[in-house]
């Protein structure tokens, strides 16, 4: 299948959007999503980015039946190891289901590592939610590895009132 692969640009905020949903639909964690197009707007396509995203195109002969040509995209930003220097943080992979299995999504991700690479960067990282097993099998077979599994880490978060209160002096 004809694809491309390429930069994400201010114009494609509303179909990362949409498909921002489609992946949190998909992962049954859509009532978590609180982004909205403007906020990517503004935070991904301004003089200080704090996000890029490169996103795959299909010709106009493959659309979906809803008309998109935007079929994929890998949302990364760059991030520091204390361990090991130079990283990149891939927030998200996805591709619409129509267009799975055919090479696209190795294709971004390879991107991703290529800038990440380009960059200076060691490694390359992100999560996967222990039920998502076809996508833990994808990361596998691309080698990447389980740093749970293997260091017992946990990814934690802190939002909300408890962030709040940790920011009182
Ligand atoms: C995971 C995902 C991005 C993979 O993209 P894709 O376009 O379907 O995958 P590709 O066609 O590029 O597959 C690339 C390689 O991975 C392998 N692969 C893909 N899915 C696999 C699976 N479930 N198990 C094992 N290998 C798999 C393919 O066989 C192929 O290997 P090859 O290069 O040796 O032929 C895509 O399936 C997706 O969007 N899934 C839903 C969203 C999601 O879970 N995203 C990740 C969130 S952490």
């Amino acid at each position: 299948m004809d694809f491309s692969v390429r930069a994400a640009n201010l114009e494609d905020s509303k179909d990362i959007a949409r498909m921002i949903m489609e992946l949190a639909e998909y992962e049954k964690l859509a009532d978590h999503v609180k982004i909205t197009q403007k906020d990517l707007e503004r935070d991904g396509f301004s003089k200080n980015p704090f996000f890029h995203v490169v996103i795959t195109e299909v010709p106009e002969q493959h659309r979906t039946k809803e008309g998109h040509t935007k079929i994929g995209y890998a949302f990364y930003y760059y991030s520091y190891s204390s361990w090991k220097g130079r990283s990149i943080y891939m927030q998200d992979l996805y591709v619409m289901p129509e267009f799975r299995g055919k090479g696209v999504g190795k294709t971004l991700m390879s991107k991703v590592a290529q800038l990440a690479l380009a960059a200076g960067c060691h490694q390359l990282n992100f999560t996967v939610a222990d039920q998502n097993k076809p996508s833990m099998d994808f990361y596998l077979s691309q080698g990447c590895f389980d740093v749970t599994a293997s260091l017992g880490y946990h990814y934690m978060c802190c939002e909300g009132k408890a962030l709040e209160h940790l920011a009182q002096p």
